[in-house]
């Protein structure tokens, strides 16, 4: 089964979108780097993005019985989402949070994640190579010694 790759609101700006703070990589040079990345590990990814609350939650539902794992930048949503952490909750598959920037060096109300109670691990600030390292943890999760 594939690793999903879910990404929160506004990250379909990617690329335009204060690039101080989140790079100058777009959306789509993040899914080809997942895919890439996912193929090196025989593995394969389905990349989406949704501005949508309930469309994030309605994904994560479907991985339930349809992903060996969940990665997910839920953006902005993480800061506020309990829906987004029920749902995580609610399903068995290991879930990465990840996130482009360091959250803990910018304003206090991104510090908390209110869905990392949900995942195996966090990584942070370390741009597009976060999700690639997403990929590797979750595949050396899945089958350990082969990542
Ligand atoms: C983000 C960090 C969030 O605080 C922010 O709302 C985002 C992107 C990141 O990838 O650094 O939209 O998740």
């Amino acid at each position: 089964k594939p690793l999903y790759v879910l990404n929160g609101p506004n990250l379909n700006l990617l690329g335009t979108r204060e690039p101080e703070v989140y790079g100058h990589e777009t959306l789509d040079d993040l899914r080809q780097r997942c895919e890439r990345k996912a193929a090196s590990l025989g593995l394969s990814v389905v990349f989406r993005q949704s501005n949508v609350e309930g469309e994030l939650v309605n994904w994560i539902q479907e991985a339930r019985t349809d992903a060996s794992g969940v990665i997910v930048n839920a953006g902005a949503f993480t800061h506020t989402s309990i829906a987004m952490l029920d749902a995580l909750l609610a399903c068995p598959v290991p879930t990465v949070e990840v996130h482009l920037s360091n959250i803990f060096t910018r304003e206090p109300f991104r510090h908390r994640s209110y869905i990392s109670k949900a995942a195996k691990g966090v990584i942070c600030g370390f741009g597009g190579l976060g999700y690639e390292l997403a990929i590797e943890a979750l595949a050396n999760t899945i089958a350990p010694g082969k990542a």
